[in-house]
């Protein structure tokens, strides 16, 4: 037994330190300005400015020198308003990667770039970061949150909302809250009862509130407990701006402001996009017949005033953060790079595999689809377009010398069409009825998503007829490809002059038109083609009437798949490359109709032949070290098979070079899991995602991630917070008190390295409902070879507290506890009692 502390009263700070800037203070809050411009307007120029413009921004108002507010996605880097190639941004690795890193100092370093991302692109507010949790598995955007852990996530959300505004640069916290899946994500009733609302989803969204004090929430699309979230009182007006203190705009997801009175009384600021929206004339109308109190506009229309002097868009007032004092330039490749490596987990390394050392290995036989067209970052609105990609290949290929590296395909993930990319040089070609040119667009790829007013200049809906593709392709392969389409209305699609489709595609009566972007591919026709040898190609699809439809937008793809080859084939080639190199590299990915916004995955396999591929080259080639390139978990059956295993997630744009650093050991890999990887789907503990009869109920409780897999006879794949470095560490000694933990260690190993110092806490008897452990806190420290080391970790009093339901408030449960000093969840190192009352 410890002694008999007792908590000092803190604050409910976490446990690690931002350590390369002071803590965030909250932005000024400009009191006398908002007043002042706030006399000048009348009821239509308020209600103007709560909606949106066009798809990314809101009005300006010239006569109190505002200017246009511009948001843009986010997490990963800057679209911008252009949701096209031409302008591209750094793409760093994905937010589960970003986690991975455990490292909030690092996230605040990110979140600065994506400021100064923002800045050059005139955009005033990041739609990010994504705190949802990951309540499953199958969740869609599962690779777009951080982790399973509140506390993990709060930490990460706070260092990375930080550096944004460090930057100069508002923030949206995203969904408020309860939108962890997306069956139905516009209609479901997510069922939540008050300990784990508290405890699990709405955690994160309160630390950072108060830790980095955001200029900006956005309202999910789902309800919770019976109230659509932009329209939830309790959640927006008392919680988060009663308890909370929050002072930011709340802005609705795109689209999911349904009620004109219900969303403003219900707290929502701003409805996007527009400019067809419930805000606007609506709720000047809605005021004007007594349905809403002016009052109420006004709350909003301060608060949207507050965003745009904080981000300098109000005349007048000095912004949050002036010219002067804005963090130095930061170069977004290399930090794309650094995150990268300091976020794989190596989860397994079997007679020290990995580092491959060259002076050994003289051949690797680089094998997968994914090694050559890397997957770099997950799907839908976290889409950016970064201005290069280096792959695996290309990183291998750059760091070894000549001749060492062989590539296979082996298996790819995908037998189905996709946007035409590789080897087509394509633009976009707008016409009205009579044919004549209105303007044309520069089109990298072969998808076209031209949302609201982001059309090419010249170009309205209200003549727009026709939009054509046009362009070359040079196949890399000979052989017969298949060219197809996604996307509804009228196509004709050619290749080389011979017209392979020229029809209609309908919406089926119960599909969702998304479905028909998103959703399954149509194939229109093959081609023999020789490799190297160019063709024309054009697919022509005329636009139905969409000047009036609530959301103008032209989308549609202009689809390709190369000529397939017998997959027993692929896979024997690839085992031979792998039996005659000294180690095997395999690159296993998920694909972008597994991992995407806008639907739940189903199961958690590896897409097409992968995992027959690995056990076949694990069978030719004993070094066999297989990178896994997946924003989320998915099943490794042959994990024991295979002499290690690398996590990359979606590792950003220079995912390639950090991955050669890591396997070729000029870098460690440093991530830790922020998420258990299950070994099989059925063994997760929470696998429903779709609602019964609109409502989901989150019948688990407290139990997601690891405090399930506590209870479970049935172990993971790999624990929460695993991950194996290139070195070793022994802890030395702990020290707890109720306000902090003293961690000593010592790496034990043969080279300099980091190690993430993971505090849980156990209670010893429990007789309040808690999991068996938790995370109350964590630091990341360094040391040279046989360095000692000491960190001491402050314990928020939070960790030792519950949400108590009767009372609706937070309790502070004294009673024993175990402190766990921990390299992972199932690594407890050290472990101290400690007594608190
Ligand atoms: C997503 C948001 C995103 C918004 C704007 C929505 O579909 O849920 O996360 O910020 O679109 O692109």
């Amino acid at each position: 037994m410890g002694p008999l502390w007792r908590h000092p009263h803190d604050p409910q700070r976490g446990g690690t330190a931002v350590a390369d800037a002071p803590a965030p203070v909250p932005a000024p809050a400009y009191a006398d300005a908002i007043e002042a411009a706030l006399g000048k307007l009348d009821l239509d120029a308020k209600a103007r400015l709560l909606a949106g413009r066009d798809m990314w921004s809101l009005p300006a108002l010239p006569e109190i020198g505002l200017k246009s507010l511009v948001m843009s996605d986010g997490p990963v880097g800057v679209r911008g308003v252009r949701w096209t190639a031409d302008d591209p941004s750094v793409a760093l690795p994905s937010p589960t990667a970003l986690a991975a890193t455990w490292d909030p100092a690092l996230a605040r370093r990110a979140g600065r770039l994506l400021a100064q991302e923002a800045r050059r692109k005139g955009v005033h507010v990041l739609l990010a970061p994504t705190v949802n949790l990951h309540r499953s598995p199958l969740g869609g955007r599962h690779f777009e949150c951080y982790s399973e852990d509140p506390c993990l996530t709060g930490e990460i959300g706070t260092g990375y909302v930080a550096g944004v505004q460090d930057g100069g640069v508002g923030t949206t916290v995203k969904h408020f809250v309860g939108n962890d899946a997306e069956t139905d994500r516009f209609t479901v009733d997510n069922v939540i009862t008050p300990r784990p609302l508290r405890e699990l989803y709405l955690a994160p969204f309160e630390a950072i509130v108060k830790n980095a004090h955001p200029w900006g929430i956005m309202a999910a699309y789902n309800q919770v407990n019976g109230s659509t979230m932009t329209e939830h009182r309790y959640l927006q007006n008392e919680v988060l701006r009663g308890e909370w203190g929050f002072d930011g705009y709340i802005v609705s997801d795109w689209m999911a402001a349904r009620s004109t009175a219900g969303a403003v009384l219900g707290g929502l600021d701003v409805a996007m996009p527009g400019p067809r929206t419930v805000y606007g004339e609506a709720l000047a109308a809605a005021v004007r017949s007594g349905e809403v109190p002016e009052s109420v506009v006004d709350g909003a229309v301060r608060n949207v005033l507050r965003l745009a002097a904080r981000t300098g868009a109000l005349d007048g007032v000095g912004p949050a953060v002036a010219e002067a004092e804005l963090p130095a330039r930061i170069d977004g490749h290399a930090l794309a790079r650094e995150i990268a490596h300091r976020a794989f987990v190596l989860v397994r390394n079997e007679r020290g595999a990995l580092p491959i050392d060259p002076a050994r290995v003289r051949t690797v036989a680089l094998v997968g689809a994914a090694a050559r067209d890397a997957r770099v970052l997950g799907g839908g609105s976290a889409t950016v377009f970064p201005e290069r990609i280096v792959s695996p290949l290309d990183g291998l290929t750059a760091a070894l010398p000549d001749g060492t590296l062989t590539y296979a395909v082996g298996a790819d993930p995908s037998d189905e069409l996709t946007p035409a990319d590789q080897g087509f040089e394509l633009r976009a070609v707008c016409r009205d009825a009579s044919g004549a040119v209105l303007g044309e667009g520069s089109l990298p790829g072969g998808q076209v998503q031209w949302l609201g007013d982001d059309l090419p200049d010249g170009v309205a809906y209200e003549t727009l007829h026709s939009v054509e593709v046009t362009g070359s392709f040079t196949p890399r392969e000979s052989g017969e490809h298949s060219f197809g389409t996604r996307g509804l209305g009228g196509f004709t699609l050619s290749v080389g002059g011979e017209v392979l489709w020229d029809g209609v595609q309908e919406l089926g009566s119960e599909s969702d038109p998304f479905e028909a972007f998103f959703g399954a591919p149509n194939e229109r026709g093959r081609v023999a083609l020789t490799a190297g040898v160019p063709v024309e190609v054009s697919l022509r699809h005329t636009v139905g009437d969409i000047a009036d439809a609530p959301l103008p937008a032209v989308m549609f793809s202009f689809l390709h798949l190369g000529p397939q080859r017998d997959a027993d084939e692929l896979i024997a080639e690839a085992a031979e490359a792998a039996r005659a190199a000294d180690t095997a590299v395999v690159v296993v990915a998920t694909t972008e109709r597994v991992e995407s916004e806008g639907f739940d995955r189903t199961d958690l396999r590896l897409p097409g032949r992968q995992d027959d591929l690995v056990r076949a080259v694990a069978a030719a080639q004993p070094n066999t070290v297989v990178v896994v390139n997946a924003g989320s978990p998915v099943e490794l059956p042959w994990r024991d098979d295979v002499a290690a295993v690398l996590l990359g997630w979606f590792p950003g744009q220079e995912g390639g070079a950090a991955l050669a650093d890591v396997l070729l050991g000029t870098e460690e890999p440093g991530g830790r899991l922020p998420t258990t990887w299950p070994a099989a789907l059925a063994d997760a503990p929470v696998t429903e995602v779709a609602p019964t009869d609109g409502r989901l109920s989150y019948r688990e409780g407290l139990f997601i991630g690891y405090r399930a897999w506590d209870r479970s006879a049935t172990p993971p794949a790999y624990a929460f917070g695993h991950g194996l470095g290139y070195t070793t560490w022994t802890y030395e000694s702990l020290e707890a008190t109720p306000a902090s933990a003293r961690v000593r260690l010592r790496n034990s190993g043969a080279r300099a390295g980091r190690e993430t110092v993971q505090i849980y806490l156990a209670p010893t008897r429990d007789g309040v409902g808690r999991p068996r452990r938790w995370l109350a806190a964590f630091a990341t420290v360094e040391a040279a070879p046989g360095e000692r080391t000491e960190v001491e970790i402050p314990l928020p009093r939070r960790a030792f507290e519950i949400w108590d339901e009767e009372s609706g408030s937070w309790t502070f449960v004294p009673g024993s506890y175990e402190v766990h000093a921990s390299h992972a969840l199932d690594d407890p190192r050290l472990a101290v009692a400690l007594d608190v009352s």
